[in-house]
């Protein structure tokens, strides 16, 4: 090719180039003439563009500021599955607008409502907390006596271990470190536990997961767990926690 053709550029581009700037000069013409047309660049009576605070559709809600982490369907995301409505049910409305608000603090989880720095009206986390529950939820809060949504004191960690030997070991190894045949992965890893947070194992815990076969609260044993043991379980699961996580190496000042 030659350097002259190089710089001209092939035929059909400059046609194209051309075809263009003819229709643009056609269309600023035909505004000038007729009325009701906005030259681009100026804004007409409406805003083309919906304002952020204006949206009030669940699905693009959900899909715009929950979806990347939840999952598009409220499973298969990075974090916890929201299509689960035993732990739905018990988490009620209002945990649900008061997280979705505040987000989970120390975790990726961030807040959504604006007086805690985030983009969405009050009405719109509230849209969101209806739509959650609307979609995935069974509508009504959990009935009957169930295990409360967050604890109402510490638990005890040797209590913890009992339990979690009764209800979970079966899946998860004796010590939490999984097991090949129920193709867990470890849960008392120290880097493992210190990327969740003790509610987010409650909600485990409470909620099982449907999507994974593993059950919730009300247990594969003869009986389901009582708010005390999932207290207690988290605890012991909480307690291999360590403020260095995915630290190998000793500290180089300390030695330790
Ligand atoms: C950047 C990722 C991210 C986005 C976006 C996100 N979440 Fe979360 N969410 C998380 C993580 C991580 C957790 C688990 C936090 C923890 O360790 O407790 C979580 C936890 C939750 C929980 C359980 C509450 C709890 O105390 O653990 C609910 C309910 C929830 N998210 C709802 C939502 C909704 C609704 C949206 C959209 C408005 C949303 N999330 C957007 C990452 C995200
Ligand atoms: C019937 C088998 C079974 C039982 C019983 C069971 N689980 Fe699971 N659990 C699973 C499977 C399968 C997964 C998904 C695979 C994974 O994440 O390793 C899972 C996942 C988890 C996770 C990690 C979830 C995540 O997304 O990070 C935790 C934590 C957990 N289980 C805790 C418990 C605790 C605590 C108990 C007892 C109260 C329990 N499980 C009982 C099968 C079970």
């Amino acid at each position: 090719m030659s350097l002259a053709m190089r710089l001209q550029g092939p035929a059909p581009l400059r046609w194209v180039t051309r075809g263009w700037v003819t229709r643009a000069a056609l269309a600023l013409f035909a505004c000038g003439v007729l009325a009701g047309c906005n030259p681009p660049g100026r804004p007409g009576p409406e805003p083309e563009v919906i304002r952020p605070e204006a949206l009030v559709d669940y699905p693009t809600l959900y899909k715009g500021n929950c979806a990347g982490c939840h999952g598009a369907r409220g499973v298969n995301g990075a974090s916890i599955p929201l299509a689960n409505p035993v732990l739905l049910g018990i988490m009620g409305h209002d945990a649900l607008r008061d997280t979705i608000a505040k987000g989970v603090p120390g975790s990726l989880m961030p807040p959504f409502g604006k007086s805690n720095g985030g983009t969405l009206t009050d009405q719109q986390v509230e849209i969101l907390a209806k739509g959650v529950l609307a979609e995935w939820g069974t509508g009504q809060p959990a009935g009957g006596e169930h295990p409360a949504y967050r604890p109402a004191q510490p638990g005890d960690v040797a209590h913890g271990q009992q339990a979690y030997t009764a209800a979970c070991a079966r899946c998860h190894g004796a010590n939490g470190e999984g097991d090949a045949k129920f193709k867990t992965g470890s849960i008392a890893d120290p880097t493992y536990v210190a990327l969740v947070s003790d509610q987010f194992l409650r909600n485990l815990i409470l909620g099982g997961r449907p999507d994974e076969n593993m059950p919730d609260y009300r247990s594969d044993m003869s009986r389901p767990l009582t708010d005390q043991e999932i207290t207690d379980i988290v605890a012991w699961l909480a307690a291999k926690r360590v403020s260095d996580p995915g630290q190998p190496y000793r500290n180089p000042a300390t030695h330790e």
